[in-house]
């Protein structure tokens, strides 16, 4: 899933981050360089992008404790 068109971010990037950074949004889009360039996936809803980074953040969080819950 693209989360930022601009810097070609997916969900799986974001997942990455959040294991190797932590949970700050902040850590997190420096780590990736979402939203660096037209800030659009900075905002919810974006029509640009399959996942805002604001729901990547979400979607990641639930992926990473279902995996913790196997
Ligand atoms: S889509 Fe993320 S900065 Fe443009």
């Amino acid at each position: 899933m693209k989360v930022c068109a601009c810097q070609n971010v997916t969900l799986d990037d974001i997942v990455e981050a959040m294991q190797t950074v932590g949970n700050d949004a902040e850590a997190i889009r420096k780590y990736t360089d979402a939203g660096r360039g037209c800030s659009e996936c900075l905002q919810t809803p974006c029509d640009d992008v399959d996942l805002p980074f604001p729901d990547a953040l979400l979607n990641a969080q639930a992926l990473l404790e279902q995996r913790q819950n196997r």
